[in-house]
């Protein structure tokens, strides 16, 4: 018999019984093929709801958006490609298989920000306090490893109960499963965590190994143990803000680079940040367009104070240096004797290091050491250049900075200065003492270009000390040992509290005018963009952590 198919049916068209055969079978198809549309709507449209109306209400009276509604606003329009939208969890203890939601509590996939390709996942918090089961866990795990083979970024937006109570330890694998991840990416895509509610027990360690941690004034906290936990173990009462708010992590830990006013500040500062890096390790941080101008600066001539004792904001002097409005400050309220942050020059990405002389006159103690380490090393990891602007009159003294292993902390500069690869530009402004001088970039640990202005003060402590240690015998027999001490003061700064000792030596390559700093770190920037380096081969340093 002849078969009927979709191909051949209009052929017999002509016979009336046929027809209504065709008919029939038309129909049915319809309605068939329609119904299966219809489902899979209906399943959508059940996934976008989350964990419904009241609790999606319940989430906007606390401030916060859903997990849906911040993907709206940090991904480009239209951009976002939903992965694993009909994903359910498999749990049937606790009655748990009679309650599901499609998605399991985490909207995950791919789109753009600003044009460019990021993978990213977004807690939703209405279903099941966003909690991490084993398949959500899948979930995350799943658009990292595309991320990682597709070299593109990972940004987190982290709204969750923790561990999936129910499911015990299949939870906490799925947690480890993540930290693996994020640590095979670390140093081959950028990853950013922006904590937008509750991060709490092991589950503060994804965002930890991550690259960068946002966090959003009042509605989101971090910590090991809660509040009660504490209570019970420390008898210390504290709230959650206190404890572990975005406040507390921004200035005491420094657990977190950026505390945002609300979630949309959270969001636009993910972008910013997205934008000055480059999609991988491989690749090169995109530049803006720039039109060469007159890159002097006369302002930078006048920007000491007369006496080398006073202080100066080195903010100012990185406004003066860079392209307009571009700097975005990391770690603005943590260890604030160190300025680090990205901006961009001559249009292309830079990261900056600079000692602040405004707070603690710019010393480099145990937290400065370890802040500017780690962005030493993410700049490094990801292709982009280092400026760094010293003024730093040596370590901070005393047992506090000894007995919290100062010299532990320390090294972490050191070592990551001395590993970095990428193009490295010192510039001194005025005090560059003892070992801080050889730590902050120095060209003995590998700076490419080192510039030192005419206030410069190259040496190995200030002249004061210096003068007592050395000329301590002929100042104390001396009639008049105070004036002695001066006269002795004033040689060893006559003598080194310039930067032309270390300009003959070579370990300055210029002193330049404060006007021609910016004309000069563009020159240098590009004369180096094609620099490499490949330091000896091994499975890894040991970095003294
Ligand atoms: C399952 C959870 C959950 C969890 C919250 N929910 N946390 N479900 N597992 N971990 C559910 C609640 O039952 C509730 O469901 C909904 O989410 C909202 O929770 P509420 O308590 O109503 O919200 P809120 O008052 O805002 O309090 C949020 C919270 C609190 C502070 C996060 O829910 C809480 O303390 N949860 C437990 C936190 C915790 O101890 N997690 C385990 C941490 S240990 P309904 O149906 O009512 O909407 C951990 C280990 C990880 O994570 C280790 C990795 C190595």
């Amino acid at each position: 018999m002849r078969q009927l198919s979709y191909k051949n049916i209009d052929c017999l068209q002509a016979t009336p019984i046929v027809q209504l055969f065709v008919n029939f079978i038309t129909y049915t198809r319809t309605t068939t093929v329609d119904n299966k549309i219809k489902t899979l709507k209906d399943k959508r449209e059940k996934a976008l709801a989350g964990g419904g109306e009241t609790r999606i209400e319940s989430q906007h009276k606390k401030g916060k958006l859903t997990a849906r509604e911040r993907l709206h606003f940090l991904m480009d329009e239209g951009s976002f490609q939903e992965i694993g939208m009909m994903v359910t969890h498999r749990s049937t203890d606790f009655g748990m298989q009679t309650e599901k939601y499609l998605g399991d509590g985490v909207v995950t996939g791919y789109g753009t920000i600003n044009g460019r390709l990021v993978y990213v996942y977004s807690q939703d918090f209405t279903i099941f306090g966003g909690s991490l089961s084993e398949t959500h866990a899948e979930k995350i795990c799943k658009i990292m490893e595309l991320a990682l083979k597709n070299g593109a970024p990972v940004v987190g937006l982290n709204d969750s109960g923790g561990a999936r109570i129910q499911e015990g330890v299949v939870s906490l694998g799925g947690y480890a499963d993540i930290f693996y991840r994020n640590t095979m990416a670390s140093g081959v895509v950028p990853q950013i965590s922006a904590i937008m509610g509750p991060c709490a027990g092991g589950a503060v360690y994804s965002p930890a190994i991550t690259d960068f941690i946002l966090m959003v004034e009042h509605t989101s906290y971090m910590f090991v143990t809660g509040p009660n936990v504490v209570k019970t173990v420390t008898h210390e009462i504290v709230t959650s803000e206190e404890l572990g708010g975005a406040n507390t992590h921004a200035s005491k830990s420094g657990v977190t680079h950026f505390a945002c006013a609300n979630e949309i500040d959270a969001i636009q500062h993910v972008k910013k940040l997205l934008s000055y890096m480059p999609q991988n390790c491989e690749d090169k941080a995109p530049a803006l367009p720039y039109e060469p101008t007159d890159e002097l600066r006369p302002e930078l001539n006048d920007i000491l104070p007369q006496s080398a004792q006073q202080p100066y904001d080195a903010r100012e002097v990185i406004t003066h240096l860079i392209d307009t409005d571009s700097f975005l400050e990391v770690h603005k309220d943590f260890a604030e004797n160190i300025v680090v942050g990205f901006a961009r020059l001559a249009g292309r990405s830079i990261g900056i290091v600079a000692n602040q002389p405004a707070f603690l006159a710019g010393v480099l103690d145990r937290h400065a050491s370890t802040k500017a380490a780690r962005f030493v090393r993410f700049c490094d990891s990801f292709n982009i250049p280092l400026l760094v602007i010293e003024d730093v009159p040596g370590f901070l003294p005393g047992t506090d900075q000894e007995w919290n292993a100062i010299i532990t902390n320390g090294a972490k500069l050191l070592y990551a200065f001395c590993e970095a690869t990428v193009p490295r530009i010192t510039v001194i402004t005025r005090k560059a003492y003892g070992g801080a001088y050889d730590v902050m970039n120095s060209k003995h640990i590998g700076a490419d270009m080192n510039f030192a202005w005419p206030s410069a003060e190259i040496a190995v402590m200030g002249a004061k000390g210096a003068a007592e240690i050395i000329f301590k015998r002929e100042i104390s027999q001396s009639e008049d040992p105070e004036a002695k001490w001066k006269e002795k003061e004033q040689l060893y700064s006559d003598t080194f509290a310039n930067p032309y000792r270390a300009a003959e030596r070579g370990f300055i390559d210029e002193v330049i005018e404060p006007s021609e700093t910016r004309l000069k770190l563009i020159h240098a920037f590009k004369m180096l963009e094609n620099k490499v380096v490949n330091n000896p081969r091994k499975k890894h340093g040991n970095i003294p952590l």
